[in-house]
């Protein structure tokens, strides 16, 4: 059983597909992180993230990077969004991204090109979205309860801001731009607290199945 979630940044899908991993007893890969891990090597090697072969080269060094947390920090977030709009690095992280998806017992895999690209025979394809404004707030909620400031220190209008760059980058892209598969689940938890969104995507799937 593949299930393939995707979404746009700060949706809550990267949560949502590891509970529902958890769930049914599956492995689960955040494919955000090989290219967040291959933004940072470029980084450390002094390359450029817009320059297709710096972050070729960058591939084949990563993994040494995938527990590190600083990963998960926004500036590499937006690092892994500048190289993974060259076919060059999608094409280099295909296989392991496949190779996981087929495993015999099946396996989660969160992202934005996983029900198109990846894995477009999934059994289901979740695509989770939820309004700019929305992920603004809980990105903002999430940076203060982290303790990286205080409500008046993190400008809510510069997350939304960046947010929407990512989004029209990721959505933007010719090679596997993020988008749902023509036959996903799309789920808006706008107005849904992150509990009553795993609810309403885990009945989904039961559904689906
Ligand atoms: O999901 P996360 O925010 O960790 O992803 C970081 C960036 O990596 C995304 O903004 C996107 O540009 C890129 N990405 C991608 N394809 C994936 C996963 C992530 O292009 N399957």
């Amino acid at each position: 059983m593949i299930i393939a979630v995707d979404g746009p940044t700060a949706s809550g899908k990267g949560t949502i597909a590891r509970a529902i991993a958890a769930h049914f007893g599956v492995p689960y890969l955040d494919t955000g992180l090989l290219y967040r891990a291959v933004g940072r090597q470029v980084a450390l090697d002094g390359g450029d993230p817009d320059n297709p072969l710096d972050a070729l080269a960058a591939c084949g060094f990563a993994d040494a990077l995938m527990d590190d947390p600083v990963l998960r920090s926004e500036e590499v977030g937006g690092l892994a969004s500048r190289v993974s709009v060259h076919p060059e690095v999608r094409k280099a992280l295909f296989e392991r991204q496949r190779a996981f998806a087929e495993q015999p017992g099946g396996a989660v895999l969160d992202g934005r090109d996983i029900g198109t690209v990846i894995a477009p025979d999934a059994d289901v394809k979740l695509y989770i979205t939820a309004s700019v404004q929305e992920r603004a707030r809980r990105r903002w909620l999430e940076m203060i309860e982290k303790g990286i400031g205080s409500e008046d220190e993190i400008p809510l209008a510069e997350i939304e801001r960046d947010i929407v760059a990512r989004d029209a980058r990721d959505m933007g892209r010719k090679d596997a731009p993020l988008r749902a598969a023509p036959d996903a689940l799309v789920i808006d938890t706008t107005s849904f607290d992150r509990e009553a969104a795993y609810q309403v995507v885990l009945e989904a799937i039961c559904e689906a199945l």
